[in-house]
């Protein structure tokens, strides 16, 4: 049929119906952009907040009978994929009725002397099921968390290039698909939670569960999504029924928000079935709840009425889709930040992964030729379907991966690595801002340390946060990785040991071993009344050829 009404006329009439779609039902449609293989950000999150829908959790002990398990569920429907972690299942249906009559069956337990809270959540145990047959045991029990640094660095001095070693801890590290489901269906139950009360609502992750840049282990960011309940963007009528003329009001949108993140707080911690440890952080300037989803182990943040970082999301998402190095980079960064101790999984005077990663965005836009476009460069090539401007900010940019021509810049991720913590050991700090919106640096506002404007609130620095101490040991270890990686970038030869599995620690392993420099600092300050030498041979030639660096930087 494609030949004989022709592609051209299709592709028009399906553009149409994509931005009619778009523009009546909003973001809950699955329909939206796959263009050139690219999936949009919104298409992804649509579809599987479709199949979390269809899930249940389920928490069987660790010898459960795996055919068993799967024959009894299958009384209730069909059975689209399933995967078990730690002592948990997760058991997508074909359809979503079979999760009402799961219901059907289930008892709420007693258990001794308490009583339950009768909320019924789409958070199971099966119990009794059959007795232990261990070769009917889950044949794979899927990690969750990313594997532990030791064995990281061993694993990457094994591999051939500096090319591989960084591919091979992307792979180490990013979310599986089966994490990607779990974080999805953890929204989807707390949506049942908030659903009586706002029955149009979502719960989206963003942030690095999303963005492709999410370690395994990474917080859960959640945005609750009011905004598709109908009547209220409708223009007024000027008579006719109103939804309710008692309606509780506020005197501002953040009153609003802080009012619903703490009804719903207080609903999570009361009935939310595996949610602990909540704490309300309503005075933030993006007010949230914070708790931990047991169940799941994820750290979750849940904020209201927060677009701009659903857009910042879309966006660093859109940049790791443009080019696979970009997703490489991030991830090797990040992963060499958090060996180093530059990040920290608690908030403080350090650079967080989010600054972090438009740090990176922001020096593959200055490569020469640049391999990502500008922030700029993308609003200029957004139609009017993309238009978005959120309090008063400007926060448009294409959605159509086709319309983005990338210059063709062929620098390996080895080069990239290398010249990434050069740029960064000499960038001015002092006096200039990182700015990814114009790809350029910018004079600095005075005052914060380290300056990284934020893409969509412009008057804002992403880095706010950063004291002067955290910036210096970052510029400190990036001139010590820089002159490291360049003294073993090539991996050691591996015949002839005689059967001996010796592993010489090289390339990226060895930015992942504690700081020589800031080992030989703390020594000396322990032992300040005795000189203190360097024994390492290699340890004195950086220190020289920094203290060369610094010199010449001075005298220029
Ligand atoms: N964000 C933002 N401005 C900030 C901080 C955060 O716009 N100053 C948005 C970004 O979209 C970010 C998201 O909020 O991705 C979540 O923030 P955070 O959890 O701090 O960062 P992540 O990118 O999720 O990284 P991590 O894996 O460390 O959680
Ligand atoms: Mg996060």
């Amino acid at each position: 049929r494609l030949h004989t009404i022709g592609r051209g006329s299709v592709v028009k009439c399906l553009q149409k119906v994509d931005t009619f779609l778009h523009r009546n039902i909003g973001t809950n449609v699955v329909a939206v952009q796959e263009k050139n293989g690219f999936k949009s950000l919104y298409a992804v999150q649509a579809e599987r907040q479709e199949q979390a829908e269809r899930s249940v959790l389920i928490s069987c002990h660790s010898m459960t009978n795996e055919k068993r398990f799967l024959e009894y569920l299958a009384n209730y429907g069909d059975i689209q994929k399933y995967f078990f972690y730690g002592i948990y299942a997760v058991v997508e249906f074909a359809n979503k009725e079979s999760i009402a009559s799961l219901f059907e069956g289930t008892a709420i337990p007693g258990i001794g002397m308490e009583t339950m809270m009768p909320f019924k959540s789409r958070l199971l145990s099966m119990r009794n099921l059959d007795s232990v047959d261990l070769r009917n045991q889950p044949k794979k029990r899927l990690a969750q968390q990313s594997i532990p640094i030791n064995e990281l660095i061993q694993r990457l001095s094994k591999e051939e290039s500096i090319d591989q070693q960084i591919t091979s801890l992307t792979e180490a590290h990013q979310l599986t698909e089966e994490s990607c489901r779990l974080r999805f269906l953890v929204c989807s139950l707390l949506k049942d939670i908030v659903a009586p009360f706002f029955p149009e609502c979502t719960i989206k992750p963003f942030g690095s569960s999303v963005n492709g840049f999410g370690k395994l282990g990474c917080d859960l960011d959640m945005f609750l999504d009011l905004d598709g309940i109908s009547g209220k963007n409708a223009t007024m009528p000027k008579s006719g029924l109103f939804l309710e003329y008692q309606m509780k009001a506020a005197k501002s949108e953040r009153i609003v928000t802080q009012n619903i993140l703490s009804g719903i707080g207080t609903c999570m911690d009361l009935f939310g079935p595996g949610c602990v440890g909540l704490h309300k952080i309503l005075d933030a300037r993006c007010p949230l709840v914070r708790f931990t989803h047991q169940p799941s182990g994820f750290q979750c943040d849940l904020t209201a009425n927060n677009r701009v970082a659903m857009k910042s999301t879309e966006l660093l998402y859109l940049y790791g889709e443009l080019d696979p190095r970009v997703r490489h980079l991030v991830f090797t960064v990040r992963c060499w930040a958090q060996a180093q101790g530059i990040t920290k999984s608690i908030p403080g005077a350090w650079i967080s992964n989010f600054s972090l990663t438009v740090m990176v965005l922001f020096f593959l836009q200055r490569r020469n030729p640049p391999i990502i476009p500008t922030l700029e460069h993308l609003r200029d090539l957004a139609g009017p379907e993309d238009k978005s401007v959120i309090e008063d900010n400007d926060c448009t940019f294409v959605s159509d991966f086709s319309k983005i021509q990338l210059e063709s810049n062929t620098e390996t991720l080895e080069q990239l690595l290398c010249e990434f913590f050069e740029f960064y050991a000499s960038f001015s700090f002092q006096t200039l801002s990182i700015n990814i919106r114009k790809g350029r640096e910018q004079n600095k506002p005075v005052g914060d340390p380290l300056h990284i404007q934020n893409p969509f609130e412009t008057t804002l620095n992403v880095s706010k946060n950063v004291n002067t101490t955290q910036l210096g040991r970052f510029v400190a270890l990036c001139q010590e990785s820089s002159w490291l990686i360049q003294q073993n970038k090539t991996a050691p030869s591996r015949g002839g040991t005689e059967g001996k599995a010796t592993i010489t620690l090289w390339g990226v392993s060895n930015l992942l071993l504690p700081s020589q420099i800031e080992e030989v600092k703390r020594k000396q300050n322990s032992s300040k009344k005795q000189k203190f030498e360097p024994t390492n041979q290699w340890i004195k030639d950086m220190l020289k050829s920094m203290k060369a660096t610094n010199n010449q930087q001075n005298q220029s």
